[in-house]
C-alpha cells in the first residue's frame, strides 16, 4: 500500500509518500519521500505565523512539492509526450471547471494545477491522506482543497488526518507495537494533551492546557529576550550554555499547577514571570543596560540563567504529571509527538524518570527530525485509521478539531 500525505496546517508545505508491507497490524514502512518546504524564515520577520500568508506560501509551494516527493518516491512519469487517457480526462475536468468547487478560494493553485497535473501520469499510489485540523483555517483549506481535487482527477480514496494523530503515530514509523493501554504526550506549538488510547484510533484527552501550549511558551519567552521566532530550539540552546557551567541557579520560576490534582498544565505565568524577573533585572542589573543580543550568545549571561530556569520549569511540570497520568492508568506504552518533543532536556528526563519510576513502561520518542510537521507522520496515522471511511467529496477543514 502506497499512501501519498499532504500536510498545510502550519507553516510547512508538506508532502511524502510513505510504502506500507508485512502484516496488517506490524507492518514495515518504508519512505520513499519526505519533502518539507519550509516558511520559517517568511514568517519570523513578523515574529510567529501569518494565516494568509502561510496560505499564499501553501499556493505557491503545494504542486513544485507534489512533482519533487513524486521524483523523489520514483513515482514521477511525465506525459508531456503521449498524453494518457486519465491525462485527457483530466485537462477536460479542469477546463470545464468541473474542479473549481475545489479551488473557489485558491486561484493561484488552481492555474497550477490546471497547468501541470496534466502533465504528470496518475502515480502509482492507492490512497492521498491530508491533514483537516487542528490548525489555521486559511492553511488547512488549502491543503484539503489540492487534496481533493488530486483524488477526484487521479480517482483514489482521500483520507482525512488529525494533525496530532500525526505528532502520535509518526513514532511507529520505526518502532513496532503499541502496547495498550498507551498514553501520549503531544507538545507542539499549539497543543499540550495529555492523550489515554486504549486502541489505535481511539483517544481520550486526560489533561491540556488551559491557556499556553508549551511550544506557544517557549516562542513568547524567546521574544522576551530578544530571540527569533521559532524560539523553542534557541531557548534550548542557550540553557545548554548555562547546563555546561554547571552554577547555582540565579534566577527562581514557579512550576504551575506542578501539584494541582489533575493533569493540566499552565504555561501562560510562566511567561510573565518571565516578563517581570526581566523588568526587574533591567532596573537592578547592569548587565542589562547594554547590548543584550551580544551577551546571549556569550551564554555566561543572565539570559542563559533564565532560559535554563524557564525549560527547567517547563520539562517539570510536563515529566511529573507525565509519569502520574502513566501511573494512574496503569499504561504500557508512552509516546512522546510534536515539536518540542526536539527538546533534549525534556526528552532526557522523560526516558530517566520511565526507567527510575516505570521500568515496564515502553518509551516512544520520535526521531528530533521527525518532530517538526512533515507529511510522513500524517501517512502513518492514515494507515493506523484505514478501517475508518475515507473522507467523503465534502471534506472540510476543521481548526479547532479535537483528539478525542
Ligand atoms: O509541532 P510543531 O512543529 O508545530 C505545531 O503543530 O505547532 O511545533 C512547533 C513548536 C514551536 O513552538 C517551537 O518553538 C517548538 O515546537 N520547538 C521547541 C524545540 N524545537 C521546536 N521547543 C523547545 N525545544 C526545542 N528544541
Ligand atoms: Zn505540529
Amino acid at each position: 500500500m502506497r499512501i501519498l500525505a499532504i500536510e498545510t496546517s502550519c507553516d510547512e508545505t508538506a508532502i511524502a509518500v510513505l510504502e506500507a508491507d508485512g502484516r496488517i497490524n506490524a507492518p514495515k514502512f518504508k519512505p520513499l519521500a519526505n519533502v518539507v518546504s519550509s516558511q520559517i524564515a517568511i514568517h519570523a520577520k513578523f515574529g510567529g505565523v501569518v494565516p494568509n500568508l502561510a496560505k499564499r506560501e501553501h499556493e505557491k509551494n503545494l504542486v513544485p512539492v507534489l512533482k519533487t516527493a513524486l521524483k523523489e518516491a520514483r513515482l514521477y512519469r511525465s506525459s508531456a509526450n503521449n498524453e494518457s487517457k486519465t491525462n485527457k480526462r483530466i485537462r477536460i475536468f479542469a477546463n470545464n471547471s468541473i474542479l473549481a468547487d475545489c479551488f473557489s478560494h485558491e486561484p493561484e493553485l488552481f492555474r497550477q494545477f490546471k497547468k501541470e497535473i496534466p502533465k504528470i501520469e496518475k502515480p502509482a499510489i492507492d490512497v492521498i491522506a491530508v491533514t483537516y485540523g487542528p490548525g489555521l483555517a486559511p492553511a488547512l483549506w488549502t491543503g484539503v482543497n489540492f487534496a481533493k481535487g488530486l483524488a477526484r482527477v487521479w480517482q483514489v480514496p482521500l483520507v482525512s488526518v488529525n494533525h496530532l494523530a500525526g505528532h502520535i503515530y509518526v513514532n511507529l514509523l520505526h518502532q513496532k507495537k503499541i502496547d495498550f493501554p498507551a498514553l501520549a504526550l503531544i507538545v507542539s506549538g499549539g497543543h499540550t494533551e495529555l492523550v489515554l488510547m486504549k486502541k489505535h484510533g481511539a483517544y481520550q484527552i486526560i489533561g491540556e492546557t488551559r491557556d499556553d501550549a508549551a511550544g506557544e511558551a517557549f516562542d513568547k519567552v524567546a521574544k522576551l529576550l530578544g530571540l527569533t521566532y521559532p524560539g523553542g530550539p534557541q531557548i534550548s540552546r542557550l540553557a545548554e550554555k548555562f547546563r555546561i557551567k554547571n552554577k547555582e541557579p540565579r534566577i527562581r520560576l514557579p512550576r504551575p499547577m506542578i501539584d494541582s490534582p489533575n493533569f493540566d498544565f499552565s504555561f501562560s505565568g510562566l511567561k510573565t514571570a518571565v516578563l517581570y524577573k526581566l523588568r526587574e533585572l533591567t532596573t537592578t542589573n547592569t548587565e542589562f543596560k547594554t547590548n543584550k543580543r551580544i551577551r546571549i550568545f556569550e551564554g555566561d549571561s543572565l539570559f542563559a540563567d533564565i532560559a535554563h530556569e524557564f525549560q527547567n520549569a517547563v520539562v517539570e511540570v510536563l515529566v511529573k504529571k507525565t509519569i502520574a497520568a502513566a501511573r494512574k492508568y496503569g499504561v504500557k506504552t508512552f509516546i512522546l509527538g510534536g515539536g518540542v518533543a526536539a527538546n533534549k532536556k525534556l526528552r532526557k528526563d522523560l526516558a530517566e524518570s520511565f526507567s527510575r519510576a516505570l521500568p515496564t513502561v515502553k518509551v516512544f520518542l520520535p526521531h528530533p527530525k521527525e518532530t517538526t510537521d512533515n507529511g510522513l507522520m500524517i501517512a502513518v496515522a492514515a494507515y493506523y485509521q484505514r478501517n475508518k471511511k475515507a473522507a467523503r467529496s465534502d471534506l472540510r477543514a476543521e481548526p479547532a478539531l479535537r483528539l478525542a
